[in-house]
């Protein structure tokens, strides 16, 4: 009793007992950090955006998507049932910056790819009551007017490289081809589906003559949460 009523009147006493505690605490739990490569555990399937996915991410990020939309599903029982295996870590690791959020006007989208057609998504986004009826999401019929304008994909790849996204020299050489052959009906895919697997290819939009920003906004939200197959996934399996 005695020594403590000692340390509690003695201010820097005190303040350097606080100090020691808390930078032991603070060890405990840093330095243990430097010694692993990475936080993250790798998980077969997440790959880079491909060139159009990038584009159309970026419009969802100009249009203030995200200002309605979270993309992250919490591990909890009534997120899981509603949209799917919880989000993983991993899966924004290539996301800069990512779109995890906490506002949810509308539902979250970290696994909304493959759940409508390509047909669907243009409808809802050029008039999403046409669908939803009682929905207060905004109209946004222009992105089917808008060409897409992406002269510097090259460039774009080039400095998400320097971030640490795995962009290869030979994606980047063929950005502007492959930007334009996956939403191209008429082009040979296959190469691009060895570059960007899943990858929705072939008419996004609805015309397939053109390159619109909704091209690339659809190509986006339909690969949203399928990189990972969580269909047949072996815990012991997951890690690469
Ligand atoms: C003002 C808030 C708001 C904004 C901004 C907004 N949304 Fe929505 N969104 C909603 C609401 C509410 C719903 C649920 C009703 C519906 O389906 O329209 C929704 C639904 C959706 C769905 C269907 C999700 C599902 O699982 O059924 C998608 C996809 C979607 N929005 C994409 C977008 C995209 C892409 C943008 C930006 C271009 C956007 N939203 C902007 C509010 C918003």
């Amino acid at each position: 009793m005695f020594k403590h009523s000692f340390i509690e009147k003695r201010g820097v006493v005190l303040a350097s007992l606080i100090l020691v505690t808390v930078s032991i605490g603070g060890l405990v739990e840093i330095v243990p950090l430097f010694t692993i490569e990475s936080t993250i555990e790798p998980v077969r399937g997440v790959r880079p955006y491909s060139p159009l996915e990038l584009m159309g991410r970026n419009i969802y990020i100009r249009e203030g998507c995200y200002v309605c939309h979270s993309q992250m599903i919490r591990p909890f029982r009534d997120e899981v049932e509603r949209y799917g295996p919880y989000s993983l870590a991993v899966e924004s690791i290539y996301d800069h910056p990512f779109q995890w959020g906490s506002k949810r006007t509308g539902p979250d989208l970290a696994r909304v790819g493959g759940k409508y057609s390509n047909e669907w998504h243009v409808a809802h986004l050029v008039d999403p009551q046409s669908v939803v009826p009682e929905s207060v999401m905004p109209k946004y019929p222009f992105l089917l007017e808008n060409e897409l304008e992406a002269e510097d994909i090259r460039a774009h790849l080039e400095v998400l490289r320097t971030l640490g996204v795995p962009y290869t020299d030979d994606m980047i050489a063929k950005a502007e081809e492959d930007l334009r052959a996956q939403a191209d009906p008429e082009a040979d895919h296959e190469e691009l589906l060895q570059r960007y697997p899943k990858a929705m290819v072939g008419d996004l939009d609805g015309q397939p003559e053109r390159l619109t920003e909704m091209d690339a906004l659809v190509a986006y939200l339909q690969i949203l949460g399928r990189m990972i197959d969580f269909a047949d996934i072996d815990p012991k399996d997951v890690l690469q």
